[in-house]
């Protein structure tokens, strides 16, 4: 199993879920409303969180675990998906996983993803 971990730009969110749940093997998403900075600062400087000292602009992060042979696809969809071209574009990133629990039936690893 893979977790992917994607931050992205807000007005992305749309188009990407859209295109996300079009995949078979996706099981499900987690989507958070968050704020960060990357290694170039200042893109989108009218997205700066308000009253904030640090210079932190929101994105919004999708976590899904997934069976590993659809991680490749979901982390292309998402690149394609999220892109313009422009600095804040966000990243991806996935590692391997050894324990996914499904609580309502009590299944483990890939039968639970
Ligand atoms: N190394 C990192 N660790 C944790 N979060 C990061 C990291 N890099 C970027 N992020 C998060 O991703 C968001 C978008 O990053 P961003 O796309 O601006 O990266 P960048 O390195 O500045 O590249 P670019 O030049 O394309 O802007 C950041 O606001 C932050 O929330
Ligand atoms: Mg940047």
């Amino acid at each position: 199993m893979k977790a992917i971990l994607a931050i992205i730009k807000p007005h992305k969110l749309a188009d990407v879920t859209l295109a996300l749940r079009k995949l078979e093997g996706l099981a499900g998403m987690t989507v958070t409303d968050v704020r960060g900075f990357g290694r170039t600062r200042a893109e989108g400087a009218g997205e700066l969180v308000p009253d904030d000292v640090a210079d932190f602009v929101r994105k919004s992060r999708i976590d899904i675990i997934c069976n590993d042979s659809v991680a490749t696809t979901i982390v292309e969809t998402i690149r394609k998906h999220a892109h313009t071209g422009a600095h804040g574009d966000g990243k991806i990133y996935s590692w391997s996983i050894e324990k996914a629990v499904r609580i309502s039936s009590g299944e483990t690893e890939n039968d639970a993803v």
